[in-house]
């Protein structure tokens, strides 16, 4: 059974079934303004930030059926009565004759049609706006003249969204609304909490004049609550009761008389929903986008600018469903990880939130810095702003705030209080957007450090380069007994809590990653004493792993502060671990040999027809001794599920083997797309990847969890265009380096770098895997594999042949 489809030409995947598995989500606007809206119209609304300013009540848990943050009701006059329905199908549930909700990149469009009147509702955030859009329009498709009253409405929450949900005394005694009448029937209600009245002020209105309206939620659904979201009383009278709530559950609710609509008959009506200082401070904003063109204009700069950040890079390969993510859905959810990290989704609720992680938000940039690299830059200087004087990072931090946050680490005090891996993607993520645009000048830029206790002390600052130094420094001093790097509270893997003096095979190899990027800027800085000091703690090190780590088949994982390894075969559960295999060929400190049997023997026992799990067999009980991963069942999450964030490493360990078939394999098992067609098992939306996947140790093997906000996006990106398809910016140029399926005949690439156009061709007519043995630049022959650096804003022609 399909949901829906694929419509690549629109860039939109179209919802013809409202009745998903689960809800299938959207983003709109950015942190600055928005959240994420559902298929069926609910949508969860912030300012700011999602835990301390939030605006429309969201709650995930509630059944599909149940209304969700927004709505829109129509109804027709019947006799004595209306025929009430929302054209959103939750929550009335009525039958539909035709259902579709177009999601497209900042934005949802519902179109729908029930009893042969269609609806066409947009909903956006124009680009560097504030407010909440609908533009809705009816029509009359049937063969009478009907006459259409429109209620909009909005479910509000207490802008702390933790006490919405554990204050139910102090929270509705200081929800209030009022209406602000305005000239030609129209009109406007704002809704705050009382402590915010003069500072922050929801507004809902309409470009339509209202008769009436209801802010309390009481009175919406009549009969002291015992009517329902699904028929409100209040909609059977002519008129709501105009009430203007002084406390309790408010809502927002519009009754617009559209009046008699003959057939074919359109009208339309605009929404807004924001937040000001106050109506006055609202009251141009509202003005203007009370106008069709205004909002029209606004839309086509939304499309204008989806329309620059995609065109970044095009690609055109055999495969139509790795073009369709390539193209449109995975660089579309790099922009929202990047945006949103893991603030706020279906399944992160953002409530309560330890902010943006660091380690999460150096490699969502990586999946963007191509596209925005000035805004990833700034999120860069910020990841490094909350790194202590030490070295080590701050596990997250409030963007808005900068205030640092430790993790998850305050529930174990007998744990070594910081992650061993954060500060190690800040090298990655920096050296990559150095790669990117060639910003040199980046590194000398004066960065300050975190305090906890800084109190009014001057803060100690350092150059980027400094701050790379120190990361390296910190890990570099922090070794265990076999002297590769300390585990910490936790690495990647975040549930894998051991006992202090543990050491991880994960630190070590992005450890001994962010060395390979050193030793790479430092030649081309020319930095020969960096090149030696990088060079020989890259040798030592991986000197010292292969002469620890290698199991027999495969490498482990980590070594518990006794020294005992996991992830090996001497373990009853974890025996192999799917990230000790794949970084020690990204990390270049696998031997040849290893790294074949090591790969093999992932694909033997970790890899699925769903992905790759990320360890085996799962732990089955608690063991507080190793940590949260024992808090889950065998088979999902970190505990042996498919973790999906692990797969594309496993992609780019396959074309650094020079593996294109299995690399492909990889990479195309997991493409959301494929989904689409057993639905049933995912549930999860076809067009962005999941974070989680039930794996064959669970009797819902195949089932998706956690969709958007993963670091999967990224990496999958990344895998895909650099190391598939082989572009990958180089100090000196454009690398291209592909490993491809020996089916290919061939694919083509447009990408923008450093001020050019790169139109890129790569042919394969020998079917073979990988090897650039040609490269033509307009035209002209030239050895090696890197297409030069022209940032002449010109269109360049590239041909590669594979031979
Ligand atoms: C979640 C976290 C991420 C972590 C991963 C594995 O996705 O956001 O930081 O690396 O889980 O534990």
């Amino acid at each position: 059974m399909n949901y829906g489809y694929f419509d690549d030409k629109n860039r939109e995947y179209v919802i013809t079934n409202p009745r998903t598995p689960v809800k299938w989500i959207n983003y709109i606007g950015t942190l600055k303004f928005g959240g994420f809206v559902d298929h069926t119209g609910g949508a969860l609304i912030c300012k700011g930030d999602p835990s301390l300013n939030r605006i429309t009540k969201y709650i995930q848990q509630m059944p599909s059926s149940d209304f969700k943050g927004e709505t829109l009701y129509l109804r027709l006059k019947q006799g004595e009565n209306y025929k009430l329905f929302s054209p959103f199908f939750v929550p009335t549930l009525d039958r539909y004759d035709l259902y579709q909700c177009h999601v497209g990149p900042g934005y949802n469009r519902i179109i729908s049609e029930f009893y042969g009147i269609r609806t066409e509702c947009t909903i956006f955030v124009p680009t560097d706006d504030v407010r909440e859009i609908r533009e809705i329009k009816i029509i009359n498709k049937t063969d009478e003249e009907i006459e259409i009253d429109a209620i909009s409405v909005v479910e509000y929450t207490h802008f702390d969204a933790i006490k919405q949900f554990n204050n139910a005394d102090w929270v509705p005694q200081t929800m209030q609304s009022r209406c602000i009448r305005e000239e030609r029937g129209l009109a406007t209600l704002i809704q705050y909490a009382f402590m915010r009245r003069e500072t922050d002020v929801n507004f809902f209105t309409s470009n339509h004049p209202i008769s009436s309206f209801e802010s309390d939620r009481k009175r919406f659904l009549g009969d002291n609550e015992y009517g329902t979201w699904s028929n409100p009383l209040s909609l059977q009278k002519k008129e709501l009761d105009s009430y203007e709530a002084h406390r309790g559950d408010n809502i927002g609710a519009l009754l617009h008389h559209l009046g008699s609509l003959k057939t074919g008959e359109e009208k339309s009506l605009i929404t807004q929903l924001g937040q000001e200082q106050s109506f006055e401070k609202a009251r141009s904003g509202i003005d203007k986008y009370r106008d069709p063109d205004a909002v029209k204009k606004a839309f086509t700069e939304l499309n204008d600018f989806w329309e620059e950040f995609l065109s970044g890079i095009q690609v055109e390969t055999p495969d139509l469903e790795m073009n369709s993510m390539l193209n449109i859905h995975n660089p579309h959810q790099c922009f929202i990880t990047k945006n949103w990290s893991r603030y706020l989704s279906y399944y992160q609720p953002g409530i309560g939130t330890r902010g943006i992680g660091v380690r999460d938000s150096c490699q969502d940039v990586m999946g963007v810095i191509s596209h925005i690299p000035e805004e990833s830059k700034e999120l860069l200087k910020k990841m490094m702003m909350i790194q202590r004087t030490n070295g080590s990072a701050m596990h997250g931090f409030n963007p808005l705030t900068m205030e640092g946050s430790k993790g998850e680490i305050g529930d174990w005090s007998d744990r070594p209080q910081y992650y061993g891996d954060d500060h190690l993607w800040i090298v990655l993520a920096v050296t990559t957007y150095l790669k990117e645009t060639g910003d040199m000048e980046f590194l000398e830029e004066i960065i300050p450090y975190y305090d906890e206790k800084k109190g009014d002390q001057q803060l100690e600052s350092g150059t980027v380069k400094d701050h790379m130094k120190r990361a390296l420094n910190f890990t570099r001093n922090d070794k265990g007994k076999h002297g590769l790097p300390h585990l910490g509270f936790a690495d990647w893997n975040d549930t894998v809590n051991l006992r202090t003096g543990a050491e991880s095979l994960f630190n070590t190899h992005l450890y001994g990653k962010d060395l390979l990027e050193m030793i790479e800027l430092c030649r081309y800085l020319g930095d020969e004493a960096g090149i030696k000091l990088y060079q020989t703690e890259h040798n030592e090190l991986k000197d010292i792993f292969n002469r620890t780590s290698w199991d027999g088949e495969w490498y482990v994982r980590y070594f518990d502060s006794d020294g005992t390894p996991m992830g090996s075969q001497k373990n009853k559960n974890g025996k192999i671990y799917i990230n000790a295999q794949s970084w020690p060929l990204i990390s270049g400190m696998a031997t040849p040999e290893n790294a074949k049997k090591a790969l093999d023997s992932l694909n033997r026992l970790l890899n699925t027809s769903r992905g790759i799990k990320v360890s085996w067999p799962g732990f089955d009980g608690y063991d507080r001794n190793k940590g949260g991963i024992t808090t889950f069942p065998p088979g999902t999450k970190e505990n042996g599920g498919i973790f999906l964030h692990t797969n594309p490493w496993v992609v780019i360990a396959e074309t650094i083997m020079g593996n294109g078939e299995r690399a492909y394999e990889y990479y195309s098992q997991i493409n959301p797309v494929y989904k689409n067609d057993i639905i049933e098992e995912y549930e999860c939306e076809p067009y962005v990847y999941a974070q989680n996947i039930l794996s064959d140790e669970h009797p819902q093997f195949g089932l998706g969890r956690n969709s958007w906000l993963t670091g999967t996006a990224s990496w999958m990106y990344q895998a895909g265009i650099g190391f598939i398809l082989g572009i990958r910016p180089d100090y000196s140029g454009l690398k291209i380096d592909p490993c491809i399926p020996g089916k290919w005949n061939g694919f083509k690439v447009t990408r923008k770098y450093k001020n050019a156009i790169y139109n890129i061709e790569v042919k394969n007519p020998d079917n073979k895997n990988k090897g650039v043995y040609r490269l033509e630049v307009d035209g002209r022959g030239i050895s090696g594999n890197i297409a030069p650096i022209f940032k002449d804003g010109k269109i360049h022609i590239i041909t590669a042949i594979i031979e």
